[in-house]
């Protein structure tokens, strides 16, 4: 079984896969963290460089392309299931479960900024009214997950139980 964590910037998915991967004790994988090793650059690098669609084609081609074991948990990028039909196809080969959080939680959480392209040189008030518009935007596909799970303060054993339900 492969599981597919989406999700807003900030949700938790890279800390949640690993932390279910070795609940089932099986490889996690992080699509971004793919991209950059394949690239040789980072993901605010390869923005920079060749911009928004050539970003969103490549990952699109990481997620269908990638050698995944059998069994595994992948990281999603947080805009990943909003582009091509990139939901449709982690529903059709694996268990997808949509890491939620309001807006609030989700500045909350995202200080680092600067590695994030589209969060770069906002301000605490701009951070929350972007998170608020893409995540109306987004919700739409968000909410095709298989699994909604709200993940503030998520225990990875209650995650687990929702896979197994
Ligand atoms: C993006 C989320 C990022 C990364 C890129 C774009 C987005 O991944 O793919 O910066 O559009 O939401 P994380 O959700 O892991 O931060």
């Amino acid at each position: 079984m492969k599981v597919f964590l989406i999700g807003f910037m900030g949700c938790g998915k890279s800390t949640k896969a690993k932390q279910l991967a070795n609940r089932l004790n099986c490889p996690v994988i992080d699509l971004d963290a793919e991209i950059v090793a394949q690239e040789g650059k980072t993901i605010a690098e390869y923005f920079a460089e060749n911009g928004e669609t050539a970003f969103r084609e490549l990952e699109s081609q990481t997620l269908k392309t990638f050698p995944y074991p059998e069994t595994c948990v992948i990281a999603t990028g947080g805009g990943l299931p909003c582009f091509f039909d990139n939901m449709e196809w982690m529903n059709a080969h694996g268990k997808t479960i949509y890491l939620q959080m309001t807006p609030p939680q989700l500045a909350s959480r995202l200080h680092n900024r600067e590695k994030r392209p589209l969060l770069k040189g906002m301000d605490d008030e701009q951070l929350l009214a972007f998170i608020e518009m893409k995540l109306t935007e987004r919700d739409i596909y968000y909410n095709q997950a298989q699994i909604i799970v709200n993940a503030f303060d998520l225990d990875v054993e209650i995650l687990e139980e929702k896979l197994n339900a």
